[in-house]
């Protein structure tokens, strides 16, 4: 029987876009779901949205939605994110399921007749935006101790949950288990708080009257959950209706007890009293197991400052991932920074990572070897010879490897693991250096120099294995590349670690640079030298976001510019006119092409254009449109176009450029 591995992110409010502390955590727990399948495990990757609360209420009145339907819009974001930066998750929670309510209802309702939970009449000071009550001497000034905004005084009826009985049960467990609660400093800081303060009760109930949208207590229908009670449930909840089949069983007994508990919980570490506390305290009163460990990792600043939205300076992954793909950042956000501590985000330190790293030591020696092997072999990997000392050294370098990440996997010390990978490229980069290929080459020294190019392209089918994880599209790149075709998620570590797994004789595949450099020269507005003007676009950027309906939504995403720069001087070779429409007509047969006859000054053009579906040739008379002027001449169903006629597009929809003052046709575009 296999073993099995469940894994969780935070379920994201939906409040809000995605930005960089979203995606971390989830490119994290993406990147322990890959290994554990590579290890041949059985995965469970759970994440999701946190639909319920005040807050979502409040964004959702914002905007003059109904809550549910708001939900369902934001929530798209998440999914399509997670799909852009190739997050592999097993399943998608979202906290307005009808099975997830259930679960929740059914909680409540256990811990109802075990008698521990009780109604009480309660005062207190209490926090609208982080919705919850503090106590009096909790307060840090007169206000919210947690996020500084001024605090209301509310006595109403509530339910408590008797969270205070399990004090010493959880100071007990994570002495015990001293992984339960990571990093160490956390860890410390959770037996401190337990140790020093005593443990109250918690609400968990609002009245409908001030709070509608949530789960309903079943015991009490004048009252909805706390959305923690809520939200924390989920992770239970999805074992049973989300998770593979357990062993073949789709029985939601069967599942839950199969996936339950979890082994990590990831969160951040402003959630770590929720998990650490609420949970733990939650799931001894329902007598479940409890979780195999919670990690509390740290925050993202920007260039040294705070987040925010007010200050319009929030990463948004959406944008790093378009301008140079999703593995970059993948990388970048494990590699910068231990895992449980702070980190910053800068332009200045993505760009170094990506030129130093991505593009010299990995991309470059990928494309060593691929142009080395098509040059001097054919194209065909070459066999190994004798072995020689340096030989024995790389493949050694790469046998200690395995046991390294592992453990480094298992703390979750994903830029150790990064590190350690990346013995394997120095390794391979210094190996080319010792044995010099092109001298060989050079003294037809042929049987060395297939030794020399096997032994790089094997390390380079390890370093692919490795870095899988992490960069999951980049390594089966570099599989292509050296002409493995096997699909590297299908694939198990236990089978592919060894040395000698590439077959002499495989046909290598020249792609594309893994990572074309990045000009630092041109970065203005692609992220590095921020400028005022660069702030205001992200932000208006992000409420354009918010603005999407769900019809938009389905669309496919934009497409990325794409890395490749061209200079002023191929720009200029495109002669780009204003021409004035003169004429239109329908190309016979056609349901797309119209013919027309433009002016561009000099001379009038024959231009077919397939814009048909979007516009009747009378609409099109006498408009001012941009014309590429030095096309070569082309047949469209046997008529000449002599130039083209720019235009946008959405699906099906097109839109003709034109020009919004009266200019002279024949006018110079650009
Ligand atoms: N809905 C709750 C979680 C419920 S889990 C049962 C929630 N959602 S959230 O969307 O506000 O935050 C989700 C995660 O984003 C948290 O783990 C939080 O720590 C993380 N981050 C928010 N800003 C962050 C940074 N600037 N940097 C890193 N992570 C940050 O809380």
């Amino acid at each position: 029987m296999s073993k099995k591995f469940y894994v969780t992110t935070p379920i994201y409010y939906v409040n809000d876009v995605p930005h960089i502390g979203h995606a971390y955590t989830t490119i994290a727990a993406d990147t322990l779901a890959r290994y554990h399948r590579l290890k041949g495990e059985a995965v469970f990757f759970l994440t999701g949205t946190d639909e319920h609360g005040q807050k979502v209420e409040k964004a959702a009145v914002d905007r003059g939605l109904a809550p549910k339907a708001h939900a369902d819009i934001m929530t798209q974001n998440f999914q399509r994110l997670w799909q852009k930066l190739h997050i592999s998750h097993d399943a998608f929670i979202r906290t307005t399921d009808a099975e997830h309510r259930v679960v929740v209802q059914e909680l409540l309702q256990r811990l109802y007749e075990k008698g521990q939970i009780e109604r009480r009449t309660y005062e207190g000071w209490y926090c609208t935006p982080d919705e919850r009550f503090w106590t009096e001497k909790e307060l840090v000034g007169g206000r919210c101790p947690d996020c500084g905004r001024p605090v209301e005084r509310i006595s109403e009826d509530n339910y408590f949950f008797l969270m205070s009985g399990y004090q010493a049960r959880l100071i007990r467990h994570i002495e015990d288990n001293p992984g339960y609660i990571r990093p160490e400093s956390r860890r410390n800081e959770v037996l401190g708080f337990l140790k020093t303060q005593v443990l109250g009760d918690l609400c968990i109930s609002r009245p409908k009257s001030r709070l509608a949208w949530g789960i309903e207590i079943p015991f009490d229908r004048d009252f909805v959950t706390y959305v923690w009670f809520d939200a924390l449930t989920n992770y239970l909840s999805a074992t049973r209706y989300l998770s593979p089949p357990a062993q073949g069983s789709t029985d939601p007994k069967a599942r839950e007890r199969y996936w339950w508990p979890a082994d990590h919980h990831l969160v951040g570490k402003d959630i770590l009293t929720t998990h650490s506390v609420y949970w733990s305290t939650m799931l001894m009163a329902l007598e479940l197991p409890l979780p195999g460990n919670i990690f509390a990792h740290g925050w993202w600043t920007q260039e040294g400052r705070k987040m925010s939205k007010s200050l319009g300076n929030v990463v948004d992954p959406n944008e790093v991932v378009d301008s140079y793909g999703a593995d970059a950042f993948r990388y970048f956000v494990l590699r910068e920074v231990p895992f449980g501590l702070d980190g910053d985000f800068s332009p200045e330190a993505f760009i170094t990572r990506f030129n130093t790293e991505l593009a010299n030591d990995l991309g470059n020696l990928l494309s060593r070897v691929n142009t080395m092997v098509n040059r001097y072999f054919g194209g065909k990997i070459p066999p190994a010879g004798a072995e020689e000392a340096s030989d024995r050294e790389l493949r050694e370098a790469a046998a200690g490897i395995p046991g390294r990440i592992d453990a480094d996997l298992s703390l979750l010390a994903f830029n150790r693991y990064l590190q350690d990978a990346w013995t394997l490229v120095t390794r391979a980069n210094r190996y080319v250096e010792e044995n010099a290929p092109w001298t060989l080459a050079k003294k037809q020294d042929m049987g060395r120099l297939g030794s020399v190019l096997y032994n790089l392209a094997e390390s380079l089918r390890l370093i692919g294995v490795y870095l899988y994880p992490v960069m999951p599209s980049t390594a089966q790149k570099i599989w292509n590349g050296i002409g493995m075709d096997k699909q590297l998620t299908r694939c198990r570590l236990s089978e592919e670690q060894g040395w000698g797994g590439l077959g002499p004789g495989s046909a290598v595949r020249s792609g594309e640079q893994l990572f074309p450099r990045i000009e630092r020269k041109n970065q203005a507005g692609r992220g590095s030298a921020r400028t005022d003007s660069d702030e205001v676009k992200r932000k208006k950027n992000r409420e354009k976001n918010m603005e999407k309906t769900a019809e938009e939504a389905q669309e496919p995403a934009p497409q990325p510019a794409g890395p490749e720069l061209m200079g002023i001087d191929d720009f200029m070779k495109i002669d780009l006119r204003v021409g004035k429409i003169i004429a239109a007509e329908r190309v016979e047969k056609s349901e797309k092409l119209v013919k027309l006859s433009v002016d561009i000054g000099t001379e009038t053009r024959q231009v077919v254009a397939g814009i048909g579906k979007s516009y009747a040739p009378e609409e099109l008379t006498g408009k001012a449109v941009v014309i590429v002027a030095n096309l070569k001449p082309a047949k469209l169903m046997g008529i000449e176009s002599q130039g083209m006629l720019l235009a946008a597009s959405t699906g099906d929809t097109l839109s003709v450029i034109t020009v919004d003052r009266d200019m002279r046709p024949g006018a110079r575009v650009k």
